[in-house]
């Protein structure tokens, strides 16, 4: 079987894999990253959102194979020395969760939408999230954490 090896979280990790191994299940699995969530088999909730080399990626729509080389950040990742990334801690104030399953990828996405866009508006805030769906809380509380986060990013 073919080797892979990427950085995750700041570690570099090679396992020998299935070729058809998608990332999120490598992730997963292998390394025992079990924030990334798996929601559909469809590429369409985003639970499963991580970071490669810097911007957000459905990890179920990647073979880990073609990760090869590259640096992910997963949830686990992002807390920093005990301090939850401000993207987490605004999520916890504004109540950006209910059940919590879609929240390791709406995170994910919402770092780089803020990375990308120091101070977006709603409006841009919702079409971002179109790629991640939450069954609880109706977004409100969401669009809400991620601008409030967009603030304390911009310090
Ligand atoms: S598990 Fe990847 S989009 Fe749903
Ligand atoms: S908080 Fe339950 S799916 Fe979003």
């Amino acid at each position: 079987m073919p080797t892979v090896t990427m950085t995750v979280n700041g570690q570099q990790v090679s396992r020998e894999v299935d070729p058809r191994t998608l990332l999120v299940d490598f992730l997963r699995n292998e390394l025992h990253l079990t924030g990334t969530h798996v929601g559909c088999d469809t590429s369409q909730c985003g639970a499963c959102v991580v970071h490669v080399d810097g911007t957000s990626q459905k990890a179920c729509t990647m073979l880990a194979m073609q990760a090869d080389g590259c640096e992910i950040t997963t949830i686990e990742g992002l807390a920093k020395n005990g301090e939850l990334h401000p993207m987490q801690a605004a999520f916890k104030e504004h109540h950006g969760l209910q059940c919590g399953f879609c929240t390791p990828g709406m995170v994910m996405s919402a770092v780089d939408l803020v990375q990308r866009n120091p101070d977006p508006n709603e409006h841009e805030v919702r079409e971002w999230l179109e790629g991640n769906i939450c069954r609880c809380t109706g977004y409100h509380n969401i669009v809400k954490a991620i601008q409030h986060a967009a603030k304390d990013m911009r310090g």
